[in-house]
């Protein structure tokens, strides 16, 4: 089976630069589309351009390919960029099932589907920490 954790396997899972921006433009997708996820959408800015280029170039790294983020945007902390958010479980929760439908219209196999939204789960949770601290 594959080791998605190593090297750039996880980034070439998800189909390299390409895939990524695929996937975090279908992600926001179904954030905008679902009312389900209002809530979360609303703390974004209306014009989602720099969002969705932030997460794809953050992601990139995050999946082992290029670091993109510290590149254009400089260094980053995850939690903290949020900590000033509203985010509990409920908002935390939101993320994660944009997360998943938007995997889910991927070509991805469904082991790398399950692992990519299990990784997530980990900086999702950190960031509901670091919000439910702020309060
Ligand atoms: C837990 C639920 C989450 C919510 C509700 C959330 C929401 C947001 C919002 C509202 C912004 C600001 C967007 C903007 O002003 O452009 C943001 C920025 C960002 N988020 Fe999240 N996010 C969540 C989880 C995550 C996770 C798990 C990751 C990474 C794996 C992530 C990566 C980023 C990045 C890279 C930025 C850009 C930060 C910057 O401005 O430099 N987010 N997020």
């Amino acid at each position: 089976m594959t080791q998605y954790g190593e090297g750039s396997a996880s980034y070439d899972a998800v189909g390299g630069l390409l895939g990524l921006q695929k996937l975090v433009k279908d992600f926001y997708d179904v954030m905008s589309s679902n009312p389900d996820y209002v809530v979360i959408r609303d703390m974004h800015p209306k014009d989602l351009t720099v969002s969705e280029d932030k997460l794809v170039c953050f992601l990139s790294g995050w999946l082992g390919g290029e670091r993109l983020f510290a590149k254009k945007y400089g260094g980053i902390r995850i939690p903290q960029v949020h900590a000033h958010l509203m985010i509990h479980e409920k908002e935390r929760d939101m993320w994660l099932n944009c997360m998943q439908e938007a995997l889910e219209k991927q070509a991805y196999s469904d082991d790398f589907k399950l692992y990519l939204l299990t990784q997530l789960k980990v900086p999702a949770e950190r960031i509901r920490i670091a919000c439910e601290r702020q309060l």
